[in-house]
């Protein structure tokens, strides 16, 4: 079996990329041949200052390994170091038809976020970027696409890519399947939202004790005492996260608290910042260490891109042949 995923550069990493992709994908390096990628090129179309993706590149690189990816067990590379995601863009784009991607949510939802009227802003990259995505899974023939909830509809364009590429040029492509953990599928953000980069609701990985405490007791809450009993409780962020964080036990003993009234809001925001900051001190360590080695992580980058870069080679090969090309 083999697994694939990516991660865009785009900015600090959080918990809704940790529970919905990393450490799915980390869990699936010990059952099938995995290839998890950093998309730098996908960055491209949301981040155009090349300093901070050069350094939040290097960060991406960091936190997937302190979190347990191991190079030995799988490929770790750099997208823009395999060209051929590119090229092979260029190919599914002339059998992707044009409602295809219009149909994205994703990109309806950054148009519709855009001030009115400035359709200059609307760049063809962010149109065509399932396409170069498909390209991304299709090259390494991928089985499985770990992923969140928010990439689903992008693993069906790729579906549909492949199969239609298939059908126009012959037998080509695997036809992968995505692989979303329901439990997770969906992080909330600090504001009730998809935990997201875009929306400045996160909750990141990595950071300064004081200001990721500060940023987990500004969550918003009700209005409603601490005397009172929430049969809601269920639905609180704070409980949301924290039966991510935390053991069952601890979990149920805070959603049960809540519940049954008696338990204010700033006690509950200072148990998930506990439970918080202590799921990621081995994590903060392993990164701090990594952090000092930084010629080791660009070692690990440069090994993977020749290990991808051997598959993609091939995979783009056969495609153009069948194709009529080279
Ligand atoms: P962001 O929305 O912060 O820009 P990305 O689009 O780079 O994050 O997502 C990288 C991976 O993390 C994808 O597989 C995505 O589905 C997953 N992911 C991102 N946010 C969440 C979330 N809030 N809950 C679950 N998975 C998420
Ligand atoms: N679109 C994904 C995201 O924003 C990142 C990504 C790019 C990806 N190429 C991929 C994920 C290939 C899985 C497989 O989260």
């Amino acid at each position: 079996m083999r697994v694939l995923t990516g991660i865009q550069p785009s900015g600090a990493l959080h918990l809704g990329n940790y529970f919905g992709a990393m450490l799915p994908a980390i869990r699936l390096q010990e059952e099938g041949e995995a290839f998890y990628f950093i998309a730098d090129y996908h960055s491209m179309t949301s981040l155009t200052d090349a300093a901070k993706r050069r350094q939040f590149t290097f960060d991406v690189a960091l936190d997937w390994l302190a979190a347990g990816l191991d190079p030995k067990r799988c490929v770790f590379w750099r997208q823009s170091d395999t060209p051929e995601h590119t090229e092979l863009a260029w190919l599914l784009s002339t059998v992707t038809p044009m409602g295809l991607l219009e149909r994205c949510h994703s990109y309806k939802d950054k148009v519709a976020k855009l001030a009115d009227g400035d359709v200059g802003a609307v760049n063809h990259g962010l149109f065509a970027y399932p396409v170069l995505m498909a390209a991304d899974i299709l090259l390494y023939g991928t089985n499985v696409v770990p992923v969140g909830k928010d990439q689903k509809q992008h693993l069906e364009v790729t579906r549909d890519i492949a199969i239609k590429f298939n059908n126009t040029y012959g037998e080509t492509f695997v036809v992968p399947e995505p692989r979303i953990q329901e439990s997770v599928a969906v992080v909330p953000g600090l504001d009730g939202q998809k935990m997201s980069k875009s929306y400045s609701n996160t909750i990141e990985l990595h950071g300064e004790e004081k200001p990721l405490r500060k940023r987990i007791m500004g969550i918003q809450m009700d209005s409603r005492t601490p005397e009172e009993p929430k049969p809601d409780a269920e639905k609180n962020i704070a409980i949301q996260l924290l039966k991510l964080l935390a053991t069952p036990e601890v979990a149920a003993d805070y959603e049960n608290r809540l519940r049954a009234g008696g338990m204010g809001y700033g006690d509950l925001k200072k148990g998930l910042f506990e439970q918080y900051w202590n799921h990621f001190a081995e994590f903060r360590a392993r990164r701090a260490e990594l952090a000092s080695r930084p010629d080791e992580v660009r070692a690990v980058l440069a090994d993977g891109a020749v290990r991808a870069r051997a598959v993609a080679q091939k995979t783009l090969q056969r495609a153009k042949a069948n194709c009529g090309l080279g």
